[in-house]
């Protein structure tokens, strides 16, 4: 007997925004993945989302709030950076998810807890399009910071029972948002210089986002050190991950994509969308199953396809 609590997966958003307002930290859904949320302005909530993900201190977390005014207060957009964030966060036709880097907005160091920035001058902000997430932060007049509800450097959580896996005992609820809509994390976009640049790719495709930013440039997110947390190492099941395996080369447990013999595949119908949205299931559930080596087939490398290599090599990486 042990008589370490048990982790709630509840329906209740009263629940969830008491905890908030005792700045307790709870798992929320969003349409990218699960994030594990605090209040941005509380110096212990913050530091206890470091300590239950067992994060390096370094590394800074993403603030979610409701609205462009919000958004305003923490961050400095020039004229086309608010332009950019209109489209990303309020264009109902866009499809996918941003978060934005722009430069913190002087004077208010001192109202957002300085381990959110964890010592950087810029700010990611993110709006969330989940209607539950919008309906928590809706109800609380403080923003939320909030990194993927994992422990550290594994696959981020697409459904409540992949926060409960990684976090049981460790935070009092999680809000039940079902399967994640993309199942990749935001995009993440530097839009502090005139030039935005791409510094994590995820739920909103390059090519997608090119067609609405003709100057959009993706170079920078193949440096290690674009995104303070991103390590060559990430996303990383316990299992060893080949990539790039052709079927008639299969040798192990096999994960394809598109009409072919396998194991499990990331989409039947080949696709990128789908894949996207399975990806973590696919291995989390290699890690449950205990399967100790997998193949995985090739994905075409554009539209989504190239976010999911990106996590697919980190994964691989050793
Ligand atoms: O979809 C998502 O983005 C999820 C949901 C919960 O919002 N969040 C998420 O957070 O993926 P996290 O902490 O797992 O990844 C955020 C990344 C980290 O690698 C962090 O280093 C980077 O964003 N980041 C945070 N602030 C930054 C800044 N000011 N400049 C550059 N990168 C930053
Ligand atoms: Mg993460």
């Amino acid at each position: 007997m042990t008589n370490k609590f048990e982790t709630l997966i509840t329906n209740s958003l009263q629940l969830v925004v008491q905890s908030l307002k005792n700045a307790d930290v709870v798992a929320l859904p969003t349409e990218t993945v699960y994030g594990l949320a605090a209040d941005a302005t509380k110096d212990l909530a913050v530091q206890s989302i470091y300590r239950v993900k067992g994060r390096p201190s370094s590394n800074p977390l993403i603030v979610h709030v409701s609205t462009i005014e919000s958004a305003l207060k923490w961050g400095s957009f020039s004229v086309k950076g608010l332009k950019i964030a209109e489209e990303v966060w309020l264009d109902s036709s866009f499809s996918g998810a941003v978060t934005l880097v722009v430069p913190l907005k002087e004077n208010t160091e001192n109202e957002l807890s300085p381990y959110v920035l964890a010592g950087q001058k810029s700010i990611a902000l993110r709006l969330p399009r989940h209607p539950l997430f919008k309906e928590v932060l809706s109800s609380i007049d403080f923003p939320l910071a909030a990194p993927s509800a994992n422990r550290s450097n594994y696959v981020s959580p697409t459904c409540a029972e992949h926060v409960k896996w990684d976090l049981d005992g460790l935070i009092p609820y999680i809000l039940d948002g079902g399967k994640s809509q993309y199942g990749l994390e935001s995009t993440i976009i530097d839009i502090q210089t005139d030039i935005p640049s791409i510094l994590r790719l995820g739920s909103s495709s390059y090519e997608y986002l090119q067609s609405r930013f003709s100057d959009l440039i993706l170079s920078k997110y193949e440096n290690s050190k674009a995104v303070p947390g991103l390590s060559r190492k990430h996303y990383s099941p316990k299992a060893k991950i080949h990539l790039n395996i052709l079927p008639e080369n299969k040798r192990n447990f096999y994960v394809g994509f598109g009409s072919m013999p396998c194991d499990l595949n990331l989409s039947l119908d080949g696709s990128l969308e789908e894949a996207a949205c399975n990806l973590y299931h696919v291995l989390r559930q290699i890690d449950r199953d205990k399967i100790n080596i997998v193949d995985f087939a090739p994905i075409p490398h554009d539209g989504l396809g190239r976010a999911i290599n990106d996590r697919l090599k980190r994964a691989a990486s050793t």
